[in-house]
Protein backbone atom coordinates (compact mmCIF):
# COMPACT_ATOMS: atom_id res chain seq x y z
CA UNK A 1 0.00 0.00 0.00
CA UNK A 2 1.05 3.62 -0.53
CA UNK A 3 1.81 6.30 1.95
CA UNK A 4 1.34 9.94 1.64
CA UNK A 5 2.51 12.67 3.29
CA UNK A 6 6.22 13.28 4.87
CA UNK A 7 7.69 9.83 4.57
CA UNK A 8 9.91 9.97 1.35
CA UNK A 9 8.60 6.93 -1.07
CA UNK A 10 11.42 4.88 -2.38
CA UNK A 11 10.75 5.97 -5.79
CA UNK A 12 11.65 9.62 -4.35
CA UNK A 13 8.19 10.15 -5.71
CA UNK A 14 5.25 11.53 -3.08
CA UNK A 15 1.80 12.19 -3.98
CA UNK A 16 -0.37 15.00 -2.22
CA UNK A 17 -2.90 12.85 -0.58
CA UNK A 18 -4.90 15.86 -1.26
CA UNK A 19 -4.98 15.98 -4.68
CA UNK A 20 -6.05 12.42 -5.50
CA UNK A 21 -7.98 12.20 -8.79
CA UNK A 22 -11.51 11.14 -7.78
CA UNK A 23 -11.90 9.84 -11.36
CA UNK A 24 -8.83 7.78 -13.59
CA UNK A 25 -9.67 6.55 -16.69
CA UNK A 26 -7.97 4.33 -18.85
CA UNK A 27 -7.29 2.90 -22.27
CA UNK A 28 -5.66 -0.04 -21.70
CA UNK A 29 -3.56 -0.41 -24.75
CA UNK A 30 -0.76 -2.78 -25.83
CA UNK A 31 -1.64 -6.34 -25.37
CA UNK A 32 -1.18 -7.76 -28.67
CA UNK A 33 2.47 -5.84 -28.89
CA UNK A 34 4.07 -7.30 -25.30
CA UNK A 35 2.46 -11.06 -26.76
CA UNK A 36 4.68 -10.40 -29.95
CA UNK A 37 7.61 -8.97 -28.48
CA UNK A 38 7.69 -12.23 -26.83
CA UNK A 39 6.74 -13.90 -29.89
CA UNK A 40 3.73 -15.46 -28.61
CA UNK A 41 -0.10 -15.12 -30.08
CA UNK A 42 -1.54 -11.74 -28.86
CA UNK A 43 -4.29 -13.24 -27.10
CA UNK A 44 -1.72 -14.03 -24.50
CA UNK A 45 -1.01 -10.34 -24.21
CA UNK A 46 -4.75 -10.12 -23.48
CA UNK A 47 -4.76 -13.13 -20.63
CA UNK A 48 -1.71 -11.29 -18.90
CA UNK A 49 -3.41 -7.59 -19.20
CA UNK A 50 -6.50 -9.32 -17.07
CA UNK A 51 -3.56 -9.72 -14.54
CA UNK A 52 -2.86 -5.70 -14.87
CA UNK A 53 -6.76 -4.87 -14.18
CA UNK A 54 -6.13 -6.80 -10.70
CA UNK A 55 -3.05 -5.21 -9.64
CA UNK A 56 -3.77 -1.68 -10.89
CA UNK A 57 -7.41 -2.10 -9.24
CA UNK A 58 -6.35 -2.86 -5.80
CA UNK A 59 -3.97 -0.07 -6.04
CA UNK A 60 -6.47 2.22 -7.31
CA UNK A 61 -8.39 1.57 -4.31
CA UNK A 62 -5.96 2.10 -1.99
CA UNK A 63 -4.95 5.30 -3.31
CA UNK A 64 -8.44 6.30 -2.47
CA UNK A 65 -9.33 7.07 -6.59
CA UNK A 66 -13.49 6.90 -6.60
CA UNK A 67 -13.67 5.56 -10.12
CA UNK A 68 -11.64 3.79 -11.89
CA UNK A 69 -13.07 3.37 -15.69
CA UNK A 70 -11.15 1.03 -18.29
CA UNK A 71 -11.31 0.81 -21.96
CA UNK A 72 -11.46 -2.95 -22.36
CA UNK A 73 -13.28 -3.62 -25.74
CA UNK A 74 -14.18 -0.72 -28.01
CA UNK A 75 -17.37 -0.92 -30.78
CA UNK A 76 -14.19 -0.71 -33.58
CA UNK A 77 -12.83 -3.82 -31.99
CA UNK A 78 -15.44 -6.39 -33.66
CA UNK A 79 -12.73 -5.71 -36.97
CA UNK A 80 -10.16 -8.34 -35.38
CA UNK A 81 -9.86 -11.75 -36.02
CA UNK A 82 -13.12 -14.17 -34.42
CA UNK A 83 -10.16 -15.85 -32.79
CA UNK A 84 -9.34 -12.71 -30.93
CA UNK A 85 -12.93 -11.05 -30.00
CA UNK A 86 -13.93 -15.01 -28.61
CA UNK A 87 -10.96 -14.65 -26.41
CA UNK A 88 -11.76 -11.04 -25.44
CA UNK A 89 -15.28 -12.24 -24.86
CA UNK A 90 -14.61 -14.88 -23.03
CA UNK A 91 -11.21 -13.00 -20.52
CA UNK A 92 -14.56 -11.27 -18.18
CA UNK A 93 -16.18 -14.74 -17.67
CA UNK A 94 -12.15 -15.39 -16.13
CA UNK A 95 -11.54 -12.13 -14.72
CA UNK A 96 -14.83 -12.05 -12.23
CA UNK A 97 -14.63 -15.73 -11.85
CA UNK A 98 -11.37 -15.49 -10.31
CA UNK A 99 -11.40 -12.15 -8.74
CA UNK A 100 -14.78 -11.11 -7.45
CA UNK A 101 -14.33 -12.48 -3.75
CA UNK A 102 -11.28 -9.67 -4.16
CA UNK A 103 -13.25 -7.36 -5.09
CA UNK A 104 -15.65 -7.82 -2.25
CA UNK A 105 -12.92 -7.71 0.24
CA UNK A 106 -11.97 -4.75 -1.62
CA UNK A 107 -14.91 -2.96 -1.15
CA UNK A 108 -14.81 -2.42 -5.07
CA UNK A 109 -18.17 -2.39 -6.86
CA UNK A 110 -18.25 -3.55 -10.80
CA UNK A 111 -19.96 -1.07 -13.17
CA UNK A 112 -20.34 -1.92 -16.73
CA UNK A 113 -20.75 1.09 -19.62
CA UNK A 114 -21.66 -0.40 -22.82
CA UNK A 115 -23.83 -1.74 -25.73
CA UNK A 116 -23.97 -5.05 -23.65
CA UNK A 117 -26.65 -6.62 -24.78
CA UNK A 118 -24.52 -7.21 -27.94
CA UNK A 119 -22.19 -9.20 -25.69
CA UNK A 120 -22.21 -13.41 -26.01
CA UNK A 121 -24.90 -14.71 -23.28
CA UNK A 122 -21.75 -15.76 -20.72
CA UNK A 123 -20.03 -12.13 -21.06
CA UNK A 124 -23.38 -10.69 -20.12
CA UNK A 125 -24.10 -13.31 -17.29
CA UNK A 126 -20.52 -13.06 -16.12
CA UNK A 127 -21.09 -8.96 -15.96
CA UNK A 128 -24.19 -9.23 -14.32
CA UNK A 129 -23.17 -11.60 -11.76
CA UNK A 130 -20.06 -9.35 -10.68
CA UNK A 131 -22.43 -6.13 -10.62
CA UNK A 132 -25.00 -8.18 -8.21
CA UNK A 133 -22.45 -9.53 -6.45
CA UNK A 134 -20.27 -6.12 -5.64
CA UNK A 135 -23.70 -3.93 -5.21
CA UNK A 136 -23.32 -3.16 -1.92
CA UNK A 137 -19.87 -2.34 -1.70
CA UNK A 138 -19.47 1.25 -1.49
CA UNK A 139 -15.95 2.02 -1.88
CA UNK A 140 -14.04 2.63 -5.33
CA UNK A 141 -16.84 1.63 -8.67
CA UNK A 142 -14.40 -0.16 -11.05
CA UNK A 143 -16.26 0.95 -14.22
CA UNK A 144 -15.95 -1.49 -17.31
CA UNK A 145 -16.56 -0.13 -20.61
CA UNK A 146 -16.99 -2.94 -22.58
CA UNK A 147 -18.38 -2.41 -26.37
CA UNK A 148 -18.03 0.85 -25.57
CA UNK A 149 -17.58 3.64 -28.46
CA UNK A 150 -18.35 7.65 -27.85
CA UNK A 151 -19.99 8.19 -31.01
CA UNK A 152 -22.02 5.47 -30.73
CA UNK A 153 -22.84 7.37 -27.20
CA UNK A 154 -23.59 10.21 -28.07
CA UNK A 155 -26.02 9.54 -31.15
CA UNK A 156 -28.18 6.86 -28.16
CA UNK A 157 -27.84 10.23 -26.12
CA UNK A 158 -29.24 12.97 -28.77
CA UNK A 159 -32.25 9.83 -29.68
CA UNK A 160 -33.04 9.54 -26.10
CA UNK A 161 -33.25 13.50 -25.83
CA UNK A 162 -35.38 13.73 -28.81
CA UNK A 163 -37.62 11.05 -28.00
CA UNK A 164 -38.16 13.46 -24.69
CA UNK A 165 -39.03 16.29 -26.82
CA UNK A 166 -41.51 14.13 -29.07
CA UNK A 167 -43.12 12.89 -25.88
CA UNK A 168 -43.21 16.13 -24.59
CA UNK A 169 -41.42 16.28 -21.31
CA UNK A 170 -38.80 18.47 -22.79
CA UNK A 171 -38.21 21.02 -24.42
CA UNK A 172 -35.80 22.34 -27.25
CA UNK A 173 -35.03 25.41 -24.94
CA UNK A 174 -34.46 23.33 -21.97
CA UNK A 175 -31.89 21.01 -23.38
CA UNK A 176 -28.29 21.53 -21.99
CA UNK A 177 -25.29 20.30 -21.37
CA UNK A 178 -26.91 18.96 -17.90
CA UNK A 179 -29.43 17.16 -20.10
CA UNK A 180 -26.76 15.76 -22.75
CA UNK A 181 -24.21 14.35 -19.62
CA UNK A 182 -27.65 12.94 -18.12
CA UNK A 183 -28.57 10.86 -21.41
CA UNK A 184 -24.87 9.44 -21.63
CA UNK A 185 -23.20 6.02 -20.17
CA UNK A 186 -21.90 7.86 -17.21
CA UNK A 187 -24.91 9.54 -15.76
CA UNK A 188 -24.55 6.49 -13.05
CA UNK A 189 -21.47 7.96 -11.94
CA UNK A 190 -22.68 12.03 -10.84
CA UNK A 191 -20.63 14.17 -9.72
CA UNK A 192 -17.45 11.68 -11.07
CA UNK A 193 -18.78 11.41 -14.33
CA UNK A 194 -15.88 13.12 -15.95
CA UNK A 195 -12.11 11.58 -15.63
CA UNK A 196 -10.00 14.06 -13.91
CA UNK A 197 -7.31 12.13 -15.13
CA UNK A 198 -6.43 9.84 -19.05
CA UNK A 199 -3.91 7.46 -19.43
CA UNK A 200 -3.05 5.90 -22.15
CA UNK A 201 -0.64 3.11 -22.30
CA UNK A 202 1.60 1.48 -25.36
CA UNK A 203 2.84 4.97 -26.34
CA UNK A 204 0.02 5.87 -28.76
CA UNK A 205 -1.34 9.30 -28.27
CA UNK A 206 -4.98 9.40 -29.59
CA UNK A 207 -8.75 9.12 -27.70
CA UNK A 208 -9.69 6.18 -29.98
CA UNK A 209 -13.79 7.15 -29.66
CA UNK A 210 -12.73 6.70 -25.45
CA UNK A 211 -15.33 9.47 -23.76
CA UNK A 212 -15.40 12.44 -26.56
CA UNK A 213 -17.65 14.34 -24.37
CA UNK A 214 -16.49 13.70 -20.88
CA UNK A 215 -13.03 13.96 -21.59
CA UNK A 216 -13.30 18.02 -22.31
CA UNK A 217 -11.12 19.29 -19.73
CA UNK A 218 -9.64 15.78 -18.50
CA UNK A 219 -5.63 15.53 -17.80
CA UNK A 220 -4.32 13.26 -20.34
CA UNK A 221 -1.29 11.03 -19.53
CA UNK A 222 0.18 8.71 -22.05
CA UNK A 223 2.87 6.32 -21.31
CA UNK A 224 5.45 3.73 -23.20
CA UNK A 225 4.58 1.35 -20.51
CA UNK A 226 3.00 -1.83 -22.65
CA UNK A 227 -0.76 -3.18 -20.73
CA UNK A 228 0.71 -5.77 -19.30
CA UNK A 229 3.82 -4.01 -17.60
CA UNK A 230 1.23 -1.32 -16.13
CA UNK A 231 1.63 -1.49 -12.47
CA UNK A 232 1.27 0.19 -9.25
CA UNK A 233 4.92 2.63 -9.80
CA UNK A 234 3.46 3.35 -13.39
CA UNK A 235 0.06 4.54 -11.98
CA UNK A 236 1.73 6.49 -9.42
CA UNK A 237 3.95 8.34 -11.87
CA UNK A 238 0.84 9.59 -13.97
CA UNK A 239 -1.10 10.82 -10.87
CA UNK A 240 2.25 12.33 -9.76
CA UNK A 241 2.29 13.69 -13.02
CA UNK A 242 -1.47 14.88 -12.98
CA UNK A 243 -0.70 16.85 -9.89
CA UNK A 244 1.68 18.48 -11.49
CA UNK A 245 -0.49 19.78 -13.85
CA UNK A 246 -2.50 23.09 -13.66
CA UNK A 247 -5.49 23.14 -14.38
CA UNK A 248 -7.49 26.05 -15.38
CA UNK A 249 -10.50 24.85 -16.70
CA UNK A 250 -10.56 27.97 -19.32
CA UNK A 251 -10.01 30.41 -16.39
CA UNK A 252 -6.64 32.04 -15.01
CA UNK A 253 -3.88 29.98 -13.43
CA UNK A 254 -4.99 30.24 -9.52
C1 LIG B 1 -5.49 -3.48 -25.85
O1 LIG B 1 -4.42 -4.09 -26.45
C2 LIG B 1 -6.66 -4.41 -25.65
C3 LIG B 1 -7.80 -4.17 -26.54
C4 LIG B 1 -7.89 -3.21 -27.40
C5 LIG B 1 -8.90 -5.10 -26.43
P1 LIG B 1 -4.32 -4.29 -28.03
O2 LIG B 1 -4.93 -5.59 -28.36
O3 LIG B 1 -4.91 -3.14 -28.74
O4 LIG B 1 -2.77 -4.35 -28.23
P2 LIG B 1 -1.93 -3.69 -29.41
O5 LIG B 1 -2.31 -2.25 -29.46
O6 LIG B 1 -2.33 -4.40 -30.66
O7 LIG B 1 -0.51 -3.91 -29.03
C1 LIG C 1 -8.51 1.23 -27.86
O1 LIG C 1 -7.41 0.50 -28.29
C2 LIG C 1 -9.58 0.32 -27.35
C3 LIG C 1 -9.29 -0.36 -26.08
C4 LIG C 1 -8.21 -0.21 -25.36
C5 LIG C 1 -10.32 -1.25 -25.62
P1 LIG C 1 -7.25 0.03 -29.81
O2 LIG C 1 -5.99 -0.72 -29.86
O3 LIG C 1 -8.48 -0.63 -30.27
O4 LIG C 1 -7.14 1.44 -30.55
P2 LIG C 1 -6.49 1.81 -31.95
O5 LIG C 1 -7.07 0.88 -32.98
O6 LIG C 1 -5.02 1.64 -31.82
O7 LIG C 1 -6.85 3.23 -32.17
MG1 LIG D 1 -4.18 -1.40 -29.47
Amino acid sequence: MFSFGKKPQQDGVRLDPDRIPAHVAIIMDGNGRWAQQKHRPRVFGHREGMETVKRVTKYASQLGIKVLTLYAFSTENWKRPTGEVNYLMQLPVDFFDTFVPDLVKQNVRVQVMGYTQQLPEKTQKAVQDAIKATEKNDGMILNFALNYGSRAEIVSAVKKIALQVQAGQLSVDAIDEQSVAQALMTAPLAQYSDPDLLIRTSGEERLSNFLLWQLAYSELVFTDALWPDFGAAELKAAIYTYQQRDRRFGGLKK
